[in-house]
């Protein structure tokens, strides 16, 4: 039998989950997504070049390897095929025998990008701060039952119908209620019908697709975007994305079995970053963020935002690590906190002098607790080209003990600077196989 991991951000996103893969994904048959879509935005540097990817998953660099797009995805047919022909025009290969694409994925259309903004823009209290990109009006038109899928691209009595369906309410609520653009449903239709003949060699029932490969004996990586904190359920709602981006969301976004995974691997920054509003409470005070933002480049991948930056939260680590199930970590950006005298990392919080272990559900509260710091020794070597963990100062392997140690994990791998080759992989996950 092969040997199956997950792979889930453990904090706000943007934790490096892209280079993990990519590294991973060398010893892996299949990489599978199973939820979001082109919010997010996955940075792979590869020989000093750096490619950005939002749909397809980051095992398209290596040869021979099966990339899944999952029915948990929300797919924006136009920026897949921009995303394909962007790849290939840099001489990565693209073929159906490399990538498919579920019948069942929900499509994002321009519309709900139209609805995302609008309901952005109309906002009064707690704006969310999305991306933009039409996923949660997606994922809303796919629970409202009125989402369009990519198998109804193929049906052409219903196709229209669907469309007109969908639009023409959401049409009298942008000219209306949000005074913004309306879709043309007609231009629409010739655009679909004209992608539709684009992506068709990719399309198939990945159930089926990926149970054969498992009965293989393949080994599948399940490549999670945007973050646990980001989740629908376990996150800071509604300060969230709109899909089940935990470890379990598999079984959901990819009809595959949560129980046949044998390893959930949490990728953590060795700080904290979040793009977009709501409460993050170890954010750093008095300019020490900026300093964070400034030394890790701290830019949001898909829509170019600051990103607030503060420190390793291990009340929100442990929860992470909770309802994924984590069985191992990976420690990115290690090579950012070089420099620094010490290290804050909060080990609680406190609220009207009552100490909190467990992450509030309340983000009202969350919004007031102060944290509580334990101050970890820095170090004053970069530690960019060191290859071992011995080799680090000890004080960077007390930090990353100190981490793995409290959420009870093993460590997998410690990043220490933005290329591939800049990894000190301390596991191997295809020993077991
Ligand atoms: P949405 O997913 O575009 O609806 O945005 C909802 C929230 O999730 C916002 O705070 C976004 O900034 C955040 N978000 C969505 N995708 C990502 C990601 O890939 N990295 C980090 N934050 C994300």
């Amino acid at each position: 039998m092969g040997i199956n991991i997950c792979v889930t951000g453990g904090q706000w996103g943007d934790e490096g989950k892209g280079k993990v893969i990519d590294v991973l994904s060398r010893d892996f048959d299949v990489v599978a997504r199973f939820q979001g879509g082109s919010n997010a935005g996955h940075t792979v540097v590869i020989n000093r070049k750096t490619y950005f990817l939002h749909l397809i998953p980051s095992g398209i660099f290596h040869k021979d390897k099966v990339c899944i797009i999952g029915n948990g995805v929300v797919l924006d047919p136009f920026g897949l095929k921009e995303e394909i022909e962007n790849l290939k025009s840099n001489g990565i290969e693209v073929t159906p025998e490399k990538l498919s694409i579920s019948d069942r994925a929900h499509l994002v259309l321009p519309f709900h990008n139209v609805l995302d903004r609008s309901l952005e823009k109309s906002r009064v209290f707690r704006k969310i701060g999305t991306t933009g990109r039409g996923i949660g009006p997606s994922y809303a038109t796919k629970a409202l039952r009125t989402g369009i899928r990519v198998i109804d691209l193929y049906n052409d009595e219903g196709l229209k119908v669907m469309l007109k369906d969908s639009l023409d309410c959401l049409n009298y609520l942008f000219e209306n209620y949000f005074n913004s653009e309306i879709v043309d449903i007609d231009k629409l239709y010739n655009d679909l019908l004209e992608i539709r003949e684009f992506l068709r060699p990719f399309v198939s029932n990945t159930v089926y697709k990926l149970d054969k490969l498992y009965r293989e004996g393949k080994s599948i990586l399940f490549e999670g975007a945007q973050a646990s904190l980001l989740d629908i359920d376990h996150g800071t709602y509604p300060f969230v994305t709109s899909s089940s981006v935990i470890a379990g969301g598999i079984s959901s976004g990819a009809g595959f079995p949560a129980s046949k995974l044998d390893y959930s691997l949490g990728i953590f920054k060795a700080y904290c970053t979040r793009v977009g509003n709501g409460p993050f409470p170890s954010e750093a005070q008095n300019g020490l963020g900026e300093i964070l933002r400034s030394i890790g480049g701290e830019f949001g991948t898909t829509t170019g935002r600051p990103r607030r930056c503060g420190w390793f939260d291990l009340v929100a680590a442990k929860y992470a690590a909770i309802v994924n199930g984590y069985t191992h970590i990976a420690l990115m950006k290690l090579d950012v906190l070089s420099k620094f005298t010490e290290l804050p990392v909060c080990v609680e919080y406190k609220y009207k002098g009552s100490k909190l272990k467990e992450f509030p559900s309340d983000i009202n509260l969350l919004e007031k607790v102060e944290p509580v710091y334990k101050f970890l020794k820095g170090w004053d070597i970069d530690i960019t080209g060191v290859k071992t963990f011995e080799d680090l100062p000890i004080e960077a392997q007390d930090y990353v003990k100190f981490i793995a140690d409290k959420l009870e994990t093993e460590v997998y791998l410690i990043s220490v600077g933005p290329d591939r080759s800049e990894s000190i992989v301390t596991y191997n996950f295809l020993e077991k196989a």
